[in-house]
C-alpha cells in the first residue's frame, strides 16, 4: 500500500533530524559526485522537486541559474534553508506539495530531482506536473534508484520494500521508466549507474 501525502510529510519531518547522518557514507562514496556531474550545466529558471535537506546546493552554479527549490515536508525544508545560508546566494524556498506545483505553465528551464520519485505517492501525477510547468526545450534531470529488469535483483528489492517504506518512506521497487513514459515525457538519456539498472541517470524532456 502506498503511504498518504501526510504519512509522507510526517516520516520526511521526523527524519529530517537524521537524514544527513545516515545518508553520510552513500553520500561520500557515490551520491555527490553524481549530483555534482547532474547539475554542472544547468542554468536559467531551475526548479528543484523534493529538496530534502539540500544536498544538491553545493552543485549549483549560482552565476548561471534562478534557483526555486519545494519540498512537502517543513523540517526537510529548514534544513536545506540551513545549508544555503552557507553559500551565499539566493535562492527561493517554497513548502509545496509536488502533486500540485505553485507555478504557471511554461515556467522552467530545468526541473531537479534526485531520489524522490522513490517517495511520492502517485508518480505519474507528479511526472505529469512537472511536464506542465517545464518550458516547451526545458530539460527534467533525474538521478533515482529503482525496479530492476534483472529477475534476482528485483525479487530482493521487492523483498526489502516494506522496510525501507516502514523506516524511511521510500520505495525500491518503483517502475519508474514505465511511469516517466506514461505521463507523456520523453527520455533522452537513460544511464545506469549502479548496481546494475538500479540506479540511473535520466535526462527528459517533453
Ligand atoms: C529521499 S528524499 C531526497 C531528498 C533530496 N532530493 C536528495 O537528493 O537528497 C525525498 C524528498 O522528497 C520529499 N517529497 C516526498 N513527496 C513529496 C511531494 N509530493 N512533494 C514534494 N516533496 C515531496 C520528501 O519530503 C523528501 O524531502
Amino acid at each position: 500500500m502506498t503511504l498518504s501525502q501526510n504519512q509522507i510529510k510526517k516520516k520526511y519531518n521526523r527524519f529530517s533530524l537524521f537524514y544527513d547522518l545516515v545518508e553520510w557514507p552513500i553520500e561520500k562514496l557515490l551520491f555527490s559526485k553524481w549530483r555534482k556531474k547532474l547539475l554542472k550545466n544547468s542554468k536559467g529558471k531551475v526548479l528543484e522537486i523534493g529538496v530534502g535537506t539540500g544536498k544538491n546546493l553545493s552543485y549549483y552554479n549560482y552565476h548561471k541559474i534562478d534557483l526555486t527549490v519545494i519540498d512537502i515536508s517543513k523540517g526537510m525544508l529548514n534544513r536545506a534553508k540551513e545549508k544555503a545560508k552557507k553559500h551565499d546566494f539566493p535562492v527561493k524556498f517554497k513548502l509545496a506539495n509536488s502533486e500540485k506545483l505553485p507555478f504557471e505553465d511554461n515556467s522552467f528551464d530545468y526541473i531537479v530531482c534526485t531520489f524522490v520519485l522513490c517517495s511520492v505517492s502517485d508518480q505519474v501525477k507528479i511526472l505529469k506536473e512537472m511536464k506542465r510547468v517545464l518550458k516547451k526545450k526545458g530539460k527534467i534531470l533525474f538521478l533515482e534508484h529503482m525496479l530492476s529488469r534483472n529477475k534476482f535483483i528485483a525479487f530482493l528489492e521487492h523483498l526489502h520494500n516494506p522496510i525501507t517504506k516502514f523506516l524511511f518512506g521510500f520505495n525500491i521497487n518503483r517502475k519508474t521508466i514505465e511511469n516517466i513514459k506514461k505521463s507523456g515525457l520523453k527520455i533522452v538519456k537513460d544511464k545506469n549507474i549502479a548496481v546494475k539498472d538500479v540506479f540511473k541517470e535520466l535526462e527528459v524532456t517533453k
